[in-house]
């Protein structure tokens, strides 16, 4: 029997005044990239708790010692362009995973997501798969991009997005109930537009400085 889908909601003070900072109107791109990074960072500390580690021979200055290793080949999946803003927190933490960057816009008219661009290999997939994208609303792109990656053949992939509307959470787990879900917050819904409410406005704009 397979169990129930993970969602995992950071509740943490820090994250809580982090976001207060994202969703504010007047912050500049400078620092909505910067709080991005940090809580990106919070969110790759939650989402790699499981990690296996296997055992690494090693001598400090004082003597010899096993330590541990990261055992499995990590992917970072940043979904294009808002994802992109999340990598460097992530490589920091992980600084051997691979990047694999997947292109995919949202209709405006439609909200439907539209795949355009990744260069996954036929073979030889990651063990784990971490997606990155800042938000996710009705759970298209999300959804989308996690069946490229079971495509590859990845067994764990887990979605990181910094704000998520229900909508979107619901579809995810109806369509890939495998995909663990780590996300900082879980808003109101979504307007008729297909926007998060409260949210944050659009997270690729922001951090690209190219709204209006
Ligand atoms: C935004 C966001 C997600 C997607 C979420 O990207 O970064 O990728 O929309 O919406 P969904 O859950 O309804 O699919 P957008 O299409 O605005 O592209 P951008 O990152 O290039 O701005």
């Amino acid at each position: 029997m397979p169990g129930m889908p993970i969602l995992n909601i950071l509740d943490h003070p820090l994250v809580a005044c982090h976001l207060t900072t994202l969703r504010d109107k007047n912050t500049p791109p400078s620092e909505f990239r910067q709080t991005v990074n940090r809580l990106a960072t919070l969110l790759a500390f939650a989402a790699t708790q499981d990690l296996s580690t296997a055992e690494a021979q090693i001598e400090t200055p004082i003597q010899k010692m096993v330590g541990r290793t990261l055992l499995n080949r990590i992917g970072l999946v940043p979904i294009l362009r808002a994802g992109v803003g999340m990598v460097d927190s992530l490589l920091n933490m992980i600084p051997t995973a691979e990047v694999w960057h997947l292109g995919v816009y949202r209709d405006e008219s439609t909200a439907e997501p539209v795949r355009y661009y990744d260069k996954l290999p036929a073979g030889d997939p990651v063990d784990v798969a971490f997606v990155l994208d800042p938000m996710l609303a009705t759970g298209g792109s999300a959804i989308l991009a996690g069946k490229m990656l079971q495509d590859w053949g990845v067994k764990k992939i887990k979605m990181i997005s910094i704000i998520s509307a229900p909508e979107g959470i619901k579809r995810m787990q109806e369509a890939l109930p495998t995909i663990e879900i780590h996300t900082c917050a879980v808003d109101r819904g979504l307007n008729e537009h297909k926007f998060i409410v409260p949210g944050l406005g659009d997270a690729g704009d922001r951090i690209f400085n190219t709204t209006g």
